[in-house]
């Protein structure tokens, strides 16, 4: 048996088909562009997602037996709006989970609905990102646009109607919605009517590893697949990472290196952070879990490498950096703004503390420390919760650098358990693929069986201890910064 997991990623889509011993047989990727029509906002054409993934599908499968694929999932980008008139059109570009021009409804929503209604609601306060502050957008600056809306849809849940015809989502991609009651896993009533939205125009709520519908017959004949592969609901791309990493259950850690940075904590019962720094979502194993999302993490590194110093070739470049935990540069990694745990649409990168002799290693280091002093802001919030992490999977394009690892592992304080492969979002899918078509009894017998960790990077207490002092200056920048910002 053959399943396919599908990355549905902010540059590009990834597609991974494995078997039934989790073995992978083959990884497709193909990119699509990412537009920034204003400064701070970031859109993409649904169009584009399903064209490609068409195209990788067809390209996945070459070589291999395409009767023997049994089922087809997702881990998609999440919270992006994306909304088809009564026609089936896509009616804008879809406005991504990176997007900041929602300033203005996030803050009515916070302070006008409320932090402590909002939490009651849905279980989170708003942040830009979400989709619900813009629908209220929408609503305020394309009235039109919102008229016509019949059909309200996250990025994956588009390709999963295109492939099935059955408007889907799931538990764990809709809690970033700010629509969903995440504790009681139905919408919510109060923010429907907040959004002047009605459930109709919502997508049918399923479990991650439930079966949606089958391969509708024109898409089997282009794709050369059987109608009667089963498409399954799938997951936000962290929840889908987590179970490709075997993060699922009590009190696991994975860390994802991506576009966007997060830390993902599984719990099996809900639980709220009360700050409501940390995300409460539904996770895609059926339980709970925290996260802190930091939304420029390994794209820090793309932009510093391939924009600024113009290089491709990521190793040569972090070659040179040796003296871990001695760097007097700071970078603060605001590229897009920040979501955990500073919710600030308006924050930007900064580079500090130059001087003549600073050299192009140390701003490189600077830029791959930053991001891991970020990720601890979030850290730092699930321990003042009280929770105890000592390890932590890891996965995502920034994975692959045993660099990051290092500093991930020191500046953070844990031992970061490196997995066979770092796909985590497409190898995720494919693992609630299999689950939905019966292979396993349950997402956590799927991971048991197939997740091995095959290294561990252990902290060192020296190099803990010089991370330690530089982290508490580092979290002392931003707040320097705010009202600037
Ligand atoms: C999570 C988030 C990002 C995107 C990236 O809340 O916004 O991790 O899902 O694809």
């Amino acid at each position: 048996m053959l399943y396919i997991g599908i990355d549905l990623g902010t540059s590009a889509v990834k597609l991974l088909l494995m078997d039934e011993e989790g073995k992978i047989r083959n990884i497709v990727s193909k990119e699509y562009p990412l537009y920034f029509p204003h400064p701070g906002w970031s859109e993409q054409r649904p169009q584009d997602w399903y064209e490609k993934t068409i195209e990788g599908i067809k390209e996945l499968v070459e070589g291999a037996d395409a009767s023997e694929v049994k089922g087809i999932s997702f881990g998609g980008q999440m919270h992006g709006l994306v909304a088809l008139d009564e026609k089936d059109q896509v009616i804008r570009p879809a406005i991504l989970w990176n997007d900041g021009r929602t300033g203005k409804e996030t803050d009515y929503l916070n302070q006008e609905v409320g932090k402590e209604k909002l939490p009651e609601y849905t279980a989170n306060i708003a942040f830009a990102g979400f989709t619900a502050p813009k629908l209220l957008w929408m609503k305020e600056n394309e009235p039109e646009n919102f008229q016509k809306i019949n059909k309200i849809m996250l990025p994956k849940d588009y390709l999963a109607y295109c492939l099935s015809g059955v408007h889907c989502t799931d538990y764990s991609d809709a809690s970033g919605m700010l629509l969903l009651d995440v504790k009681n896993k139905c919408w919510s009533k109060p923010m429907m009517a907040i959004c002047q939205v009605r459930e109709e125009q919502l997508p049918k709520l399923y479990e991650s590893y439930e079966a949606v519908g089958t391969l509708k017959p024109e898409i089997a004949r282009a794709t050369g697949l059987s109608e009667s592969v089963r498409i399954i609901a799938g997951a936000g791309d962290n929840a889908a990472a987590a179970v490709g990493t075997g993060t699922v259950g009590d009190g696991m850690c994975n860390i994802s290196l991506g576009t966007s940075g997060t830390i993902f904590i599984s719990s099996r019962s809900f639980g709220v952070d009360e700050n409501n720094a940390l995300h409460s979502f539904a996770h895609a194993d059926g339980c709970y879990h925290l996260m802190g999302c930091m939304l420029s993490a390994a794209s820090c590194n793309k932009w510093w490498s391939e924009d600024i110093l113009r290089t491709k070739d990521f190793a040569a470049e972090q070659a040179g950096i040796t003296r871990l935990g001695e760097n007097q540069v700071f970078y603060l990694p605001y590229l897009m703004g920040e979501r955990s745990p500073h919710n600030n649409p308006n924050a930007r990168a900064v580079f500090f503390g130059m001087s003549m002799d600073t050299t192009r290693e140390e701003m490189t280091q600077a830029v791959l420390e930053g991001v891991a002093f970020a990720l601890r802001d979030s850290l730092e919030v699930a321990k003042s919760l009280g929770i105890k992490i000592e390890r932590t999977k890891i996965c995502g394009g920034g994975a692959k650098s045993p660099l990051w690892k290092k500093i991930i592992a020191n500046v953070m304080n844990l031992k970061v358990d490196v997995i066979g492969s770092e796909e985590g979002p497409g190898y995720g899918g494919a693992m609630l693929a299999a689950v939905g078509c019966g292979e396993f009894k349950s997402v956590e017998e799927a991971a048991e069986k197939l997740v091995k960790v095959v290294d561990t990077v252990e902290p060192e207490a020296e190099l803990v201890a010089k991370y330690e002092e530089r982290y508490q200056k580092f979290r002392k920048l931003y707040p320097a910064l705010e009202e600037v910002f």
